[in-house]
């Protein structure tokens, strides 16, 4: 269908499955073991009901206008391109693509460690004024992480900061692409010959050993494939001072889950701010690491229960799950000062390539607008708790 057909993001999804390879679409679709924590991160928002409020003139000065990293830069909209692996696999035009479907909304987006583009390609696709993210997973061998960020900063006009991912310390399990890379095998490979009768003798301890001490299946999934080679030994005080030699960007930790981290994580930017960490992105990975892990607006608002504080002192920004513009006011209510998508980038680019991406940023701008103007806001400052009911969700 033409992209002007498409209404909103679940239009965008199912024209991408039309136009992509199955192989792709279980990649992107796919999540962490029963897709519980998939599932509940699009249902967490609309548990929270909206309060409009009547008599209010939404129609003189009105902005998305968002200030992130501490007031360092402002953008045109709160939302942003969350990291995700290998756009290539969607269409051609790639992390590139993404890059000037969004530019025409000033929109951020952060590149991912494992993009099918270099980081130099897609900040070559970026228009003057257009600033980035880089994230980072850090590798085993560590000589290679640094040798990654020394060309970060080398491109510091467009990335201006490093997103550390920290929900993925091991593979998860990913059923819908691991059976895609399977199915693929099945296709091919010719048939396994017969195992050759066992010799008579004693019987062996164990006929054969447990599954999971087989060596994993390079064809099982992408995501398997992907995660060679990241470190699973990370901790607070020798990962960032480390990353801190290697780079001067500001830091945003990724895939923050619970209040006591984010309370650490801001008790780290105020104790140490040689290490400068600027934020958190709550986030379980759209629900593709732990499953049943919570969905980042349930984090939010543990954040605003135990440690209110922590949204003054460093940025909390959130991801997983969004799927409507109220779905993004929601979260700016709370306190998120910036919201992430992953999936619907990815289907937008499947969709229709750059245009695909312009388009899915098109529609869910067009819907914060009119959620904002529908509660009586006319800018981000004035959204606050005020506007939103969250009985349903915080009941226990
Ligand atoms: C991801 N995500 C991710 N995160 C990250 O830090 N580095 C990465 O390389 C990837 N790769 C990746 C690939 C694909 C196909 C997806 C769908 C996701 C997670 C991503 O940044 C984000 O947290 C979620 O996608 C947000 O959830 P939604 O918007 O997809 O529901």
């Amino acid at each position: 269908p033409p992209l002007d057909a498409l209404l909103n993001l679940d239009d965008v999804e199912a024209a991408a499955k039309t136009q992509i390879s199955k192989k792709c679409w279980a990649y992107y679709y796919s999540a962490a073991d029963d897709l519980c924590s998939k599932s509940l991160n699009s249902l967490a928002y609309r548990q929270i009901l909206l309060r409009p409020r009547v008599f209010v003139d939404v129609t003189r000065g009105f902005s998305t206008e968002a200030s992130i990293l501490g007031g360092r830069y402002r953008l045109p909209t709160p939302l942003y391109v969350s990291p995700a692996a290998m756009a290539r696999l969607a269409h051609p035009d790639g992390e590139a693509g993404i890059q000037r479907g969004v530019a025409r909304f000033g929109a951020l987006q952060i590149v991912s460690h494992n993009a099918s583009m270099t980081p130099e390609q897609v900040a070559a696709a970026a228009p003057d004024g257009q600033i980035l993210g880089w994230q980072l997973y850090v590798q085993t061998d560590r000589a290679k992480s640094e040798r990654m960020l020394r060309r970060i900063n080398a491109l510091r006009d467009r990335y201006k900061f490093i997103v550390l991912t920290l929900d993925a310390p091991v593979p998860s399990k990913r059923e819908h692409d691991e059976r895609a890379g399977i199915e693929a095998r099945l296709a091919w490979q010719p048939e396994p010959k017969p195992e050759p009768k066992p010799e008579p003798g004693p019987e062996p301890a164990r006929a054969s050993p447990p599954a999971s001490s087989k060596k994993p299946d390079p064809n099982a999934g992408v995501g398997k494939q992907l995660f060679a080679g990241t470190a699973a030994d990370l901790t607070w005080t020798s990962t960032l001072p480390w990353l801190a030699r290697h780079t001067d960007l500001p830091v945003v930790l990724k895939g923050v889950q619970t209040h006591e981290d984010a309370f650490l994580a801001a008790r780290c930017a105020r104790a140490r701010p040689d290490w400068n960490l600027a934020g958190v992105i709550l986030s379980n990975h759209g629900g593709r690491s732990l499953d049943t892990a919570p969905p980042a607006i349930h984090t939010l608002l543990e954040i605003r229960k135990y440690c209110p504080e922590v949204l003054d002192a460093i940025d909390v920004w959130v991801d997983g799950g969004v799927r409507r513009g109220t779905d993004v006011v929601k979260a700016l209510c709370l306190g998120a000062k910036a919201v992430g998508v992953g999936r619907a980038a990815l289907w937008g680019l499947g969709a229709g390539g750059e245009k695909g991406v312009e388009r899915v940023f098109e529609i869910l701008q067009s819907e914060i607008e009119t959620c904002m103007k529908m509660l009586g806001a006319t800018s981000l400052s004035e959204l606050g708790p005020r506007f939103v009911n969250t009985r349903v969700v915080e009941r226990d």
